[in-house]
């Protein structure tokens, strides 16, 4: 299966290329089992940790869109550090529309 290619910028500067996604997993599913760090998905994509939290870059946000109400319910779990482009990775599944996407890895605290 053709994967799509997804850049998570970690917390230290590098960036994780991921040049495989498949195509209907979610951005947490690949960045943690690429061990991209703070990447955690504590609560395997269940929307209740935010330990997938990213920022979406500045190009891709029309196209992953906005929180639902749960998700934003979840983000203010980590409001100290939530920005207009926060998602919680779990929550953003992959298609062709998103090949390219870029983010940047939240802090964990
Ligand atoms: S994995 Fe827990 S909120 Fe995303």
């Amino acid at each position: 299966m053709r994967g799509i290619k997804v850049v998570l910028v970690q917390n230290d500067g590098e960036a994780r290329v991921i040049d495989n996604a498949p195509i209907g997993t979610t951005l947490m599913e690949v960045g943690r089992n690429a061990g991209v760090d703070g990447i955690l998905g504590d609560c395997g994509g269940g929307c209740s940790c935010a330990t997938c939290h990213v920022y979406v870059d500045a190009d891709w946000q029309a196209r992953v869109g906005a929180a639902d109400e749960v998700e934003i319910a979840t983000l203010d779990m980590v409001s100290h550090i939530v920005k207009p482009s926060s998602r919680l990775s779990c929550q953003i599944v992959l298609g062709e529309q998103l090949d390219g996407l870029k983010v940047t890895v939240a802090p964990l605290d």
